[in-house]
């Protein structure tokens, strides 16, 4: 696992597209990709490279780590919403290409299983993610093994605080996500893992350490052979 120390968020942004690009450049690659506040400086560098360079997402694909259960597709905060807003709809993808677990499918379970048989015959190039105050990865809370795969995860009440500033109130936020499972996101070829903020600095330092332990979901990342953590000042101010 390498980590990579930057000033502020705009510059671990720029470190993040650097990678990014180069894996988007071949053409036809599969990403793995994230929602929350932090990934959304990359994708505006994304946006900005494909207007300005006119780099092609039309072979593309996508995939996303994780969605709500409980809202609409079309809610605002569904993370299908947000992926569209902050990224599809501004580059030249094939939305035949994008992948999302379908949080309002009628049959869960049947849902879990479409998207895990799509991630075991896909193999996602670079997997972009962000990480929880608690350590979480997707939505993988403290204590999810290591093995599972795509299921119906209950949100921690820490996770619940943390994304009720995207809410009117916390009552409003969804309980239950369906999410990749860890060992699905060990499955990438490449993981880029950001994290930016006092907030984080306690997962960090926790990550840091190398204690590979399920009370740290992100700490299963040390047995994969190529991690590359992007953080700033704030979130590595522990370590
Ligand atoms: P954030 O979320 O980017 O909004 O901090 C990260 C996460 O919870 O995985």
């Amino acid at each position: 696992m390498k980590f990579i120390v930057k000033e502020n968020y705009e510059e671990v942004c720029k470190e993040a597209f650097k990678i990014m690009k180069e894996v988007v450049d071949k053409g036809n690659s599969t990403l793995g990709l994230a929602t929350g506040s932090t990934p959304i400086g990359l994708y505006n560098l994304l946006v900005e490279d494909h207007k300005t360079n006119h780099t092609s997402y039309k072979n593309i694909k996508t995939f996303n780590l994780d969605e709500y259960v409980g809202i609409a597709k079309s809610h605002y905060e569904s993370y299908d919403s947000f992926m569209k807003r902050n990224l599809f709809s501004h580059i030249d993808i094939n939305m035949d290409n994008v992948n999302l677990p379908r949080g309002y499918a009628e049959d869960l379970e049947q849902e879990c299983k479409r998207y895990n048989e799509l991630l075991e015959n896909n193999t996602v190039d670079i997997q972009l993610l962000g990480i929880g105050a608690n350590g979480h990865i997707g939505f993988n809370e403290p204590g999810t093994p290591f093995d599972s795969v795509t299921y119906i995860t209950n949100l921690t009440e820490k996770t619940i605080k943390d994304n009720s500033r995207f809410f009117d109130s916390i009552s409003e936020v969804p309980t239950k996500a369906i999410t990749m499972g860890i060992k699905n996101i060990l499955q990438a070829k490449k993981i880029l893992l950001l994290a930016t903020g006092k907030n984080k600095a306690e997962a960090i330092k926790r990550l840091h350490d190398n204690v590979i332990t399920e009370d740290l979901p992100a700490s299963a990342l040390h047995m994969h052979k190529d991690v590359i953590v992007i953080v700033d000042k704030d979130a590595y101010s522990l370590v």
